[in-house]
Formats: C-alpha cells, structure tokens, sequence
C-alpha cells in the first residue's frame, strides 16, 4: 500500500545523519507530511508533483569523497526551495560553485549565531536578541560562498552559519535545527515549509485516521484480513484501524505463549473481543511452548524455538479461516528508511529478533502495512484517535519472545510464575507512585542464581529478582532510571515479602551499550 501520491510534501535527502528521522519529525510535527529518501535513491525523475520543498540532510561525509554519495544535479533547477542542514548545507554551496574545506576549529556543541541580515529563513528565529544558541557538529565548513549567495548569520567559526540565495530559495544552515539543544530550531522548519514552501497543513492524526481507513478499504475491499494481535502498541493500532476499516472481515490471532505478563491474556480478551468487538480468535498454547522450551538454556536458542512454534501455531489458525487474502501488519516508518548506509554502519544485528514481521509469508498473502509510513508517537496518537485507551497506547515496549528471555538458563512453569508476580508488583508499583510514563521499559527479571537470605528464624535459599528500568528515545541506547531510595526498598520489601521464591533484589545500572535492554 502506498501513500496517497497527491499528498503534498517535504522530500528529505538522506546523506547518512545520525538525525534525519529528526527532521521529519519536526516537520511533521509541524503538520506537514515528510518523507525521507537516501541520497543513493533519488533521482531528479523522481521529484514528483506532490514535493514542495527538499531539505539535504548532514552526513558524516566530505563533500569531495565524490564516490561516497551520489546527487542528480538536475534537482537543483527544479524550481523547488531547498534547505541544506550541515553537510547538506556545503554541498548546496559545492553544487553551486562554493568551496567547502576543513574548518580550523572543529565545532561540536553549543555555539552562538549572530544575525547578519533578515532572510525568510530566520524570521522571529532570533527573537528580541541579536545571537541565539546553536548546536553544531562538523569538522568542515564552507570557506567561499557560490555567486548570489549572501550571509545571513554567522558564528565565531563559522562565517557562513546561515545563507542564502533568496531569488532561487536555497538556504543553508551549518548548524542542526532539528536537535533540542538547538534554541528556537523549530522556527527555522516552520519558516521553510510554511513561509518559503507555501505548503499547508496536511498531516494530523485525525486526517490520518480517515486517509488510511480509506486506503485499507480500497487496497482490501470485500476480502479477509488476518492480524497477530500481541496487545502491544503498534500491533493493537493496527487492529483497531482495521476493526473501523472493515469490521468483520478483520480476524485477530492471539497467541498465549504462557510467556506474557500477569494477566495479559485476560486484558487482551477483555480489550479487543469484548470492549471493541473485534474478531479474536484466542489461542492458548502455553502447554505446547513449555514443552518446546524444556532444558533449554540458550539464549538464540530459546528466540528461534518461540519464534518458529508461534509461525506454526499462526498458520494452523489461519488456515482455518476461509479467503483470507491479506495479513496485516504493524511495520512502521523507521523499519523502512535506510538510515545510515552511507558509511555502511549498519549496526550489525545483534539479537535475532522475533517479530510476527515477515513470518507467514509461505502463506503467500498480502501485505496490509498502514503504519509504515509513521513514526512510533504518531502511531500513538493515532491510537488515541481511534478510541484505544491511554494505558494500552502508552505501554511499554515488551519482546516477541516475552518472558523468556528475562530468565536466564532454562525455563520452568514455577520460574515463569515467580517472575510474573514479580514483575507485577513492579510494574503496578511505577504505576501507583506516578513513574511509569516517566520510564521508556521497566521490567522484572529472574536469576538463575540462588543465594542465601534470612527471613525470620529461617534460613533461605532462594533465586535472585533484577529490576531493570530505563529512559531512552528508541531503544537503541538508553540509560538506567535513577530512583529515588524510598521507592527502591518499598519494591524490594514487597517482592521478598510477597513472593515465595525470591530473598533477593537487585537493581541494574548499566546503560546500553554496553549491555543491552533486555538480559538475553
Ligand atoms: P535489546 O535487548 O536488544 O532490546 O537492547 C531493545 C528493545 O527491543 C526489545 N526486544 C525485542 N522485541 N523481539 C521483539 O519484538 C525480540 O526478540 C526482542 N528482543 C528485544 C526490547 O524489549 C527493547 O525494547
């Protein structure tokens, strides 16, 4: 399913920076749609109608390592306004006859601009002041300005911060306007989209709600349509788009793997099969997966065998669903930008990841993906939209392969219990003191390690409870929460005290990299 091609747009060129998916999130925050592009797949044959505006993006390149990145200078006389950001910003100037070289002073960090001349492109940006803190992040820098481009702001080091070419609406900023420590960085976005693109509003989750009800309507029309539902945000976004889609037509499969969290498989039921009448089949498996699981210790190990039995389980239920042409499901924008390529980075995959992304393709079905072209707080809102509560729409992130890769070693039907209330008590305490949203994941783990404790007159030898809870933006790196010591020790008495199996807690400080979210 493809977006709306009418839908106008800011086109993003990606040259590798680290903040791209920033942009388009300040301009779509902006109400703007955005989309992002690598600079390796854009031609000037593809800049359609619906573009108004192009920004360049940074990259960790020199604009002279030709090789490394590529451009169609066609699109430069396209008539389109263009903003440049760091890199993007010397190579508007290179492209346009500019020199670009190796600063004296590298700049990373805070900076302050001063305003040289008014440009569109800095309008109220300065406020009442005549300098405005920036944050910047390059080591080379434009030394000549091409014919007709003119200065608009400057730094200590950097002469040419801001320029312009006004007759032709190119623009560029050496500093980075979509990071926060950038004062006022908003105001630059909303003076190229609004004042110098002439774009209008087009992106809310209201008209979202009504433009992808539509689209899976026309991409689907009379057919069936299976949905693994897990209950977590994105797949129960999906769901309750489709359920207003196309109702009936839509069959949800929820598999208990026994491996959920306290009381999931209830709230999941309650939610979707009761409250919002959706077609649910309910398939507990708990059985099956504790078999599978017996004796088996290996982190990849225990991934692949849950991964593999929930495909099994998936298709068994779907095949007895007749006509079912589609599957749909709840990929979103950043698993489709190729960020980062440029340098050929990628970060290497680290744990295999089970996501029901991709699973039932022998099934030969379908795809219906209407999240993919959204961010992570826009299928939230979105959610919020279609009427799904605040407490399903602001869970925390819980892994394919649940519970079990929050117990190390092998796993049992007495293990998977004591962690489930232990991770209970946990997540109901962050909820009762007002700190879960504050938090990006908590969880509760369990130990393969017992140690000796003293409870009463009794001596104990019981396993080891590890609390873990982090702040993060997406996952890819977070840092541990810092709680408060009253909070700390009311859980850690409430676990030990409640939960037969447990005589010890501890608490995890360190940050990812270098250990990961999760323990296995
Ligand atoms: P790590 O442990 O890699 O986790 O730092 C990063 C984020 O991904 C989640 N996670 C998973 N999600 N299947 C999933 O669907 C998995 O196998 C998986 N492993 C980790 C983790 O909970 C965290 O939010």
């Amino acid at each position: 399913m493809s977006l709306d091609k009418s839908l106008k747009k800011i086109l993003i060129i990606d040259f590798g920076s680290q903040f791209t998916q920033l942009i388009a999130r300040r301009i779509r925050e902006l109400g703007v749609f955005s989309e992002i592009v690598s600079h390796k797949k854009i031609k000037n044959k593809d800049i359609g109608k619906s573009v108004k505006g192009i920004i360049l993006s940074g990259g960790p390149l020199n604009v002279y390592d030709l090789k490394k990145y590529s451009f169609d200078k066609r699109i430069l006389k396209k008539n389109l306004p263009i903003l440049g950001i760091c890199f993007g910003h010397q190579i508007l100037s290179k492209l346009n006859g500019g020199r670009v070289k190796q600063s004296k002073h590298r700049e990373f960090g805070l900076a302050n601009i001063h305003k040289k001349k008014n440009s569109p492109l800095i309008k109220n940006f300065f406020k009442t002041k005549n300098f405005v803190k920036v944050w910047m992040s390059h080591a080379d820098q434009v030394s000549k300005l091409p014919k007709n481009f003119s200065v608009v702001a400057s730094s200590q080091n950097s002469k040419f911060a801001v320029v312009e070419d006004n007759s032709k609406k190119f623009f560029g900023v050496q500093f980075h306007p979509e990071v926060t420590h950038t004062e006022n960085g908003k105001k630059i976005f909303s003076n190229f989209i609004f004042s110098i693109c002439k774009i209008k509003k087009n992106w809310s989750s209201k008209a979202q709600k009504t433009r992808l009800i539509d689209e899976v309507r026309s991409q689907v029309g009379q057919n069936k349509v299976i949905c693994a539902l897990s209950g977590g945000v994105d797949s129960s976004v999906v769901a309750q788009l489709l359920n207003k889609a196309i109702g009936k037509n839509l069959y949800c499969i929820f598999v208990n793997t026994g491996l959920l969290r306290k009381n999931e498989e209830k709230q999941v039921v309650a939610t979707f099969k009761k409250r919002l009448k959706i077609n649910l089949i309910y398939v507990n498996a708990e059985k099956e997966f504790i078999t599978k699981l017996t004796n088996v210790s290996d982190p990849e190990k225990k991934r692949k065998i849950i991964g593999n039995l929930f495909i099994k389980i998936f298709e068994r239920y779907a095949k007895k669903i007749k006509n079912v042409k589609f599957l749909a499901q709840g990929t979103l924008y950043p698993d489709l930008i190729e960020s980062k390529s440029v340098t050929g980075s990628q970060t290497s995959k680290i744990k295999s990841h089970h996501n029901v992304g991709g699973l039932p393709k022998k099934m030969r079905l379908k795809l219906v993906e209407p999240l993919k072209f959204l961010f992570k707080d826009e299928v939230r809102k979105l959610g919020l939209e279609l009427n799904l509560s605040k407490e399903i729409i602001s869970r925390h992130p819980f892994p394919g392969p649940g519970l079990a890769i929050r117990m190390p070693g092998i796993i049992t039907k007495e293990k998977i219990n004591i962690l489930k209330e232990a991770d209970h008590y946990f997540i109901q305490a962050l909820r009762e003191h007002g700190l879960y949203n504050k938090i990006w994941q908590a969880y509760a783990a369990l130990l393969p390690v017992k140690t000796v404790g003293v409870m009463g007159d009794n001596r104990t030898y019981e396993y080891l409870c590890l609390l873990r809870a982090i702040t993060s933006e997406d996952g890819m790196t977070a840092d541990f929460y810092e709680f408060k010591k009253p909070f700390i020790q009311e859980i850690s008495n409430k676990i030990v005290n409640s939960i037969r199996g447990i005589n010890r807690v501890v608490y995890d400080i360190t940050s990812k990299p270098p250990s990961t979210i999760e323990l296995e």
